[in-house]
């Protein structure tokens, strides 16, 4: 019986263990765009498909876009969302390392 809550712990801690480490593939980096940032962003990354939202949203895969933004300013931006805006800052929701497979994601949407 005492058992039981010690299997549990030791599963739950290597569950997270496995993680932590394991590298975030391009793969979930879609996926990831897909359940969090399609909905805004569309799939594509060119904006919502409604374009009456209220928020003007870039075509993230305008060559013009791209080469305006560095790394590390998509970074910033998806880490911190932008104030009084609907982008939410993403930084106690995602690791470090999703937020940067995003960032390389909205690079393979530029072309
Ligand atoms: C609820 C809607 C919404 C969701 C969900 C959302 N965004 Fe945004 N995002 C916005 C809006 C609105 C802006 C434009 C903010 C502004 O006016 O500068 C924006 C801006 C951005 C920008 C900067 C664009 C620029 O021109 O500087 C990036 C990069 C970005 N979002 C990435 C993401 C990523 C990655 C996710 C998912 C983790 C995400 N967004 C989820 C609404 C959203």
């Amino acid at each position: 019986m005492r058992l039981i809550p010690l299997y549990l712990a030791a599963v739950i801690l290597a569950s997270s263990a496995a993680r932590a480490d394991d590298p975030v593939t391009p793969a979930d980096a879609a996926t990831l765009w897909k359940k969090r940032c399609s909905l805004c962003h569309g799939l594509d990354g060119r904006g919502p498909a409604d374009p009456d939202k209220a928020d003007k949203i870039a075509d993230l895969t305008s060559k013009a876009w791209q080469k305006a933004h560095t790394d590390a300013q998509i970074f910033t931006v998806i880490a911190d969302g932008v104030p009084k805006t609907h982008m939410r800052a993403y930084r106690s929701k995602l690791t470090e390392d999703e937020l940067k497979a995003l960032v390389a994601h909205i690079r393979t949407l530029g072309k």
